[in-house]
């Protein structure tokens, strides 16, 4: 059925707050999924600046929409107009959900459980290695605590472009996690084939090689990789980044951010509706669409 059909007095509203949000595929996954499990629920996608956030937040109170997921760049402003925040999305600083439970308003991170579940099946390997994050804004901080929640790797390296950006992630995760074996560096391709070598799990959290510009990567140099290694990106547009095609060149086990994208927004569905996601439907489609 076309989900405007059966939009009536009854129809609940989720959707996206973002600036922008046109690249987001999330209105389609939760569409899609409102469709196939017949729930009377749309998702929408609204572009807020962020000197808009709060006001925003106010009129979706008093519109009663149901939740929210958040993207660029509220992950971290909207946790002060909350009114609960989860331990997770305390921990990382950033809130990718909203729950609107009658008024209140409640934030989560589930681009946590995404990463984690993305990384679960190579969990002996990662257990107590060394780790490379390439970005340090709120997607690192999420992948940083996961890594140091669930797979208690035993060194974190940190290459961006902004080394003080790095720094504060770092004093960060010393002060709240009491993790002080990170090291950070900047992003200088030649001088991190060093740092990309010592590492069994790289991953990337920058937007570069993000659709259009499918063409950049944080590395073009083939040496950084090899077959023993984990190479995750968490872009999915494109599928195949150019990182992971030249880490797939050496052999290296690749992964991209489809399933990190999937599992955050079944994560989210689940806390507005309490439904579970068919994600095995929705990543057929989203990868159908995608290639
Ligand atoms: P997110 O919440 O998705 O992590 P963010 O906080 O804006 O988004 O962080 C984006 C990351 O991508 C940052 O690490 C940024 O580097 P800077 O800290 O130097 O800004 C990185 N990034 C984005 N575009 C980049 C580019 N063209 N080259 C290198 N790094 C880039």
């Amino acid at each position: 059925m076309n989900i405007t059909d059966q939009i009536n007095h009854e129809t609940k509203i989720v959707g996206i707050i973002g600036h922008p949000v046109k690249h987001s595929y999330s209105p389609m996954m939760h569409n899609l999924t409102f469709s196939l499990q017949d729930l009377n629920y749309v998702y929408l996608p609204f572009d807020i600046p962020t000197s808009n956030l709060k006001e925003a937040l106010k009129s979706f109170n008093t519109l009663g929409i149901k939740g929210l997921n958040v993207t660029l760049p509220h992950k971290e402003k909207i946790i002060q107009y909350l009114d609960h925040v989860s331990e997770a999305a305390a921990a990382v600083g950033a809130v990718n959900t909203v729950v609107n439970e009658s008024g209140l308003l409640h934030g989560y991170n589930t681009d946590v459980q995404g990463i984690v579940e993305t990384l679960n099946p190579y969990k002996n390997e990662i257990a107590k290695s060394t780790v490379t994050v390439i970005g340090a804004g709120g997607a690192a901080r999420s992948v940083i605590f996961a890594l140091l929640r669930n797979f208690k790797v035993e060194k974190i390296n940190i290459i961006n472009r902004t080394g003080e950006r790095s720094d504060s992630i770092k004093d960060y995760f010393n002060d709240k996690m009491h993790f002080r074996n990170i090291e950070t560096h900047e992003l200088m391709p030649i001088e991190n084939v060093q740092v990309f070598k010592s590492s069994k799990l790289i991953v990337n959290t920058t937007s570069v090689g993000l659709y259009p510009n499918v063409e950049e990567t944080p590395t073009d140099i083939s040496d950084s990789f090899d077959k023993s290694q984990i190479v995750f990106d968490l872009i999915y547009n494109p599928i195949k980044t150019k990182f992971i095609k030249l880490a797939e060149s050496k052999g290296a086990t690749t992964l991209n951010g489809l399933k990190m994208f999937v599992v955050q927004g079944a994560r989210s569905f689940e806390y507005w509706t309490g439904k579970t996601m068919d994600t095995k439907k929705v990543l057929a489609e989203l990868n159908k669409v995608l290639s």
